[in-house]
């Protein structure tokens, strides 16, 4: 006896196929949703942009506490660069390749092209600029400036967010560890020799970072 699927024409069964996939996907995607993302997208801003609505978020960003919109489609690193003016992180490849966007979100090191800026919602978020207090260099930055870290710069900011995050992590005792734990962040330069002993001077001298 034929049941009653095979009885409904190609056409319907098609339809409730797709809307059966749509309803999957939908749920599958909510579930996997932070819930501080969840709680900015349910106070949408008013303009859309392109096909997107614009969604408010909190954040803390160098100390500061920013209320802001942002298309839900934006990364992190375009967030700060070109929303917010923040501009001493780098955009290198902008494919989680080269660690030249690293920043710290609530003290951990994140490539901020590979991260939406919507999932930062309550979060706290340092950039190279959130270093220095007072016109005092982070004592990583002046041992970069003694051991030569650095020859365009253009690395440098990724490199320090990293080589701090090196640092806290328990990464930094020899040579070999500094480099393992570095390696996500490339220098087209080759000052890599120089990194390292700075990292390593700092790791073994004590200083606060
Ligand atoms: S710009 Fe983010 S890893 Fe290269
Ligand atoms: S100092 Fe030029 S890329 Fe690293």
């Amino acid at each position: 006896m034929a049941n009653d699927q095979t009885n409904a024409s190609p056409d319907a069964s098609n339809e409730d196929r797709r809307f059966f996939l749509k309803q999957s996907i939908a749920i599958a995607g909510l579930s996997a949703v932070p819930t501080g993302l969840l709680q900015a997208a349910l106070e949408p801003d008013d303009g859309p942009v392109g096909n997107a609505v614009k969604i408010q978020l909190s954040l803390t960003i160098n100390g500061k506490r920013k209320r802001i919109s942002v298309d839900p489609r934006m990364s992190l690193l375009d967030l700060l660069r070109e929303n917010l003016g923040l501009t001493g992180i780098k955009k290198g490849c902008d494919f989680g390749q080269c660690g030249a966007c690293t920043v710290h979100i609530d003290g951990r090191r994140t490539l901020s092209c590979l991260t939406f800026a919507v999932m930062q919602h309550g979060r706290k978020v340092t950039t190279i600029e959130g270093l220095s207090h007072g016109g005092q260099l982070h004592p990583l930055q002046e041992a970069f400036i003694k051991h030569d870290g650095f020859q365009c710069g253009y690395c440098t900011p990724g490199q320090l967010m990293s080589g701090i995050a090196c640092i806290r992590e328990g990464y930094a005792d020899s040579p070999d560890e500094v480099r393992e734990y570095m390696s996500g962040n490339l220098c087209r330069c080759g000052a890599y020799p120089n990194i390292v002993d700075a990292i390593l001077e700092v790791k073994k001298e004590g200083l606060k970072v």
